[in-house]
């Protein structure tokens, strides 16, 4: 096995996305000049030591995540050792801020105007848009910028090379809690493994499924997963809002097994095969058997009642996914409406339902823009994994400043200095 993270003018990307009921983990060589990712190994496995992103079982998850990667590493051929990782749960944090700056005469400058804006200039720019005080236990995740505003001239996407007296970035910032990133860093860490980064698991998915003109005229992301809905709302090009909903597709589960009386595998099988989140599209005719105990008496149900819970269930998250959009703030509408992605999407009929109860168009949203073994992650559940390993990319184009992903060394740095000063 060859061990590297970079091979001439390829990088090698590696992503592991710890999810409620998965860890999922992508291996991607990158062409830095073409800017091509070939998926070369996918590897997964169950997950049951966290849940809606905080570890609830150290030992558990670390087996877990290297199964994960052994599995990527052995349909890869290769050993990795830094990875990406996706960082989800209620403690994230979603916030508009702004920084502005006069812009210094440039007295090498041959052009009529001396004002010329660098990339110095745009660094603290962003620089002063991030200094808002936070809690000691909340870090930056990533400063997004929305819009640059120079002078009067509003909506610039890079100021870099032109000319004014005042520069503004308008930025959105999404925060995390401290302590929930050093524990899945330290579990990365203890196979041996360097954390370049993390991801908010909403904006990863939205990497792998969305395109430019989507994130110009408006759309809002939305990724269920087994325990947490991501959302992260896009508007002129720039994130507006990011959020998440401490729910997902696993409740949909827990309420067929409290209805029916039965297991969650059994009430996990039910969903997958029988529920439809439109009841009207399930019909009252076909019955199914439902899972008993030895010496249990016999007992059926139709698919339109299982479904009429799922769709009360899933009208409720929708509900909740429509109050997050509208705390974006845009008055304009969203022209290409909802993206559902995120194992959750895949529920029967979801975008039906979707488009009936919020009145925006909808779609499923699968990773795209990737070559190779595409084919075992072209799933909405694989959307998270794939967006990791193409960050790096996004994150090279878009971002002035930085690196926005704490590393583990940069929080465990922070946790020290915090001891330094209560002590
Ligand atoms: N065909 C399907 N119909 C209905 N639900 C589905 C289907 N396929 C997967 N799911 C549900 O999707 C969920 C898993 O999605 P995913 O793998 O995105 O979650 P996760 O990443 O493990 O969790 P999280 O992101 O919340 O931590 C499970 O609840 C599963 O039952
Ligand atoms: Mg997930």
């Amino acid at each position: 096995m060859k061990s590297l993270n970079r091979i001439q003018d390829k990088t090698i990307n590696v992503g592991i996305d710890i999810g409620t009921s998965r860890i999922r983990c992508a291996i991607a060589e990158v062409n830095t000049d073409s800017k091509e990712i070939k998926l070369l190994g996918i590897g997964s496995s169950p997950s049951s030591g966290i849940k809606q992103g905080s570890i609830i079982h150290r030992d558990q998850i670390i087996d877990e995540i290297e199964t994960a990667i052994t599995d990527a590493e052995t349909m890869a051929g290769m050993k990795v050792n830094h990875v990406h990782l996706s960082i989800s749960g209620d403690h994230i944090r979603g916030i508009n801020t702004q920084g502005a700056i006069a812009i210094q005469k440039n007295g090498h400058s041959q052009m009529s105007s001396e004002y010329d804006i660098s990339r110095e200039d745009v660094r603290q720019v962003l620089e002063l848009a991030k200094a808002i005080s936070f809690p000691v236990d909340r870090d930056i995740l990533h400063i997004l910028p929305q819009e640059y505003v120079i002078d009067t001239m509003t909506g610039i996407k890079d100021p870099v090379g032109m000319s004014g007296r005042r520069l503004e970035a308008r930025v959105h910032l999404v925060t995390m809690a401290t302590s929930t990133a050093t524990n899945l860093a330290g579990c990365i860490e203890e196979l041996g493994l360097t954390v370049e980064g993390f991801v908010f698991q909403g904006l990863a998915s939205t990497i792998a499924t969305v395109d430019e003109d989507e994130k110009e005229l408006g759309v809002a992301v939305v990724n269920i997963g087994a325990g947490t809905t991501d959302i992260t709302v896009f508007h002129d090009g720039g994130v507006r809002h990011t959020g998440v909903i401490p729910i997902g597709a696993s409740s949909i589960t827990n309420d067929i097994a409290v209805m029916l009386q039965i297991g969650k595998e059994d009430a996990e099988m039910i969903k997958l095969k029988y529920a439809s989140a439109k009841s009207s599209m399930a019909s009252p005719e076909l019955n199914f058997d439902i899972p008993v105990k030895e010496g249990e008496l016999k007992r059926d149900i139709s698919e339109h009642e299982v479904s009429r819970y799922v769709e009360a269930r899933m009208v409720e998250l929708l509900q909740l996914i429509a109050r997050e959009i509208s705390r974006a703030d845009i008055h304009e509408s969203l022209t290409y409406g909802l993206v559902l992605t995120g194992g959750g999407a895949q529920l029967k009929n979801l975008t039906g339902l979707a488009e009936e109860t919020l009145k925006l168009r909808t779609r499923i949203g699968i990773p795209k823009g990737v070559s190779g073994a595409i084919d075992i992650a072209s799933t909405a559940a694989h959307s998270g994994v794939v967006g990791l390993v193409r960050w790096p990319l996004y994150y090279d184009e878009k971002q002035f400043s930085e690196p926005t992903g704490l590393t583990f060394k940069t929080v465990v740095n922070k946790l020290s200095q915090w001891f330094k000063e209560f002590f």
